[in-house]
């Protein structure tokens, strides 16, 4: 039988204090999330220095919990994974100085994992035959990229954001029609209840081969057409503003997407990140999949979301590379994809 290889991780890089124990990469024995949203709700954004402290209120239970869920004892951990960037410096430093003092006093080895590759590792979790290369959508509150995931550890960015994440723009439009933060998972809802050809957000036009976005752009459009009807004092459909936001977003999302499998020449693309959880996003990337023949893969809600399952999938893969890390390991807040 294979050796299982418990590595329990600690994601805390936002607002979430999470931690899981992950076998293999592949099995989740546990999942403990502690979310601060209700704290950040009244200032209607995450506050990094109440981010940084609640971590530190939360870390011992959440690593507690995920153990006894896991039914297993710190003796029974084969490897420390931790989320060392990009996020929040102040909050990173919590779950990292965490995991260097648990590995270094249960003598395993320590393992730093980028949180945007822990996103796009969420997917193989879900699906246990998934294998590189593929094609990747990473779509969250921090970041939008487009990626040629070549083999573990491998990645080709092919296309961003130039300004705004696509959860950034969803946060900040929620924010403007009053709907409160996190904004993306309300847009989601009332969307359904409008209709999202109401008004036409102009979407940025880059060179016909790039595979880039601009959301600030699209954000800008809804604040004017706002500001317009407020001087005109005239009455607006919440839910038709969402729904058409959500079209322009989801609309450059799924189209630069298929664009990069075409290139690449794979049939297969992976989403990941916050936003992945959006109902529209998945709706229409399977639709398109399904016309162009590609397949579309999405792990469970809570697997799209900030979890620490994630960085325990990518932590195994990183560690059956040989890619370690000691004791000096510090916070990245502004580390790349593929950067080590
Ligand atoms: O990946 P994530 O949990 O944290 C980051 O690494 O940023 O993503 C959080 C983002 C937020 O912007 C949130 O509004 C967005 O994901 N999000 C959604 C949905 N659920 C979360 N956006 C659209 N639709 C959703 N259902
Ligand atoms: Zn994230």
């Amino acid at each position: 039988m294979e050796k299982q290889f418990k590595i329990l991780a600690i994601e805390s890089s936002c607002d979430e204090t999470a931690a899981a124990v992950v076998v293999n990469g592949r099995e989740v024995l546990s999942n403990i999330i502690s979310s601060q949203i209700d704290i950040h709700k009244k200032f209607g954004g995450v506050v990094p220095e109440v981010a940084s402290r609640k971590h530190i209120e939360a870390v011992s239970a959440v690593v507690q919990e995920a153990l006894d869920v896991a039914n297993i004892a710190f003796k029974d951990i084969d490897a420390v994974a931790v989320t060392y960037g990009p996020g929040l410096v102040g909050a990173l430093l919590v779950g990292l100085q965490y995991a260097k003092a648990l590995a270094y006093s249960l003598k395993v080895p320590l393992i730093g994992v980028n949180h945007i590759e822990g996103h796009i590792s969420a997917n193989f979790i879900q699906y246990k035959e998934l294998e590189p290369p593929f094609v990747t959508l990473v779509v969250s509150g921090g970041h939008t990229f487009i990626v040629h995931m070549k083999d573990y550890g491998s990645f080709e960015v092919m296309g961003q954001t130039r300004d705004d994440a696509a959860g950034e723009a969803y946060d900040k439009v929620a924010r403007a029609i009053g709907l409160g933060y996190p904004g993306g998972p309300k847009i989601d809802k009332l969307s359904k209840e409008g209709n999202e050809n109401a008004v036409k957000f102009p979407r940025a036009n880059f060179h016909e081969e790039s595979l880039d976005f601009s959301f600030s752009g699209i954000k800008s459009a809804v604040l004017n057409h706002l500001n317009k009807l407020e001087m005109k004092g005239e009455d607006y459909n919440k839910a038709d503003i969402a729904a058409s936001f959500q079209k322009s977003v989801v609309d450059v999302l799924v189209d630069n997407a298929i664009k990069a499998c075409k290139i690449k020449g794979v049939d297969k693309i992976a989403i990941a990140g916050g936003v992945a959880a959006n109902s529209y996003l998945r709706n229409a990337m399977m639709k398109r999949g399904d016309k162009e023949g590609i397949k579309v893969l999405f792990p469970e809600l809570v697997l799209c979301t900030d979890n620490a399952a994630m960085i325990g999938s990518a932590a195994y893969f990183e560690y059956l590379r040989g890619r370690i890390s000691d004791l000096t390991l510090n916070a990245a807040p502004n580390l790349k994809l593929g950067e080590r």
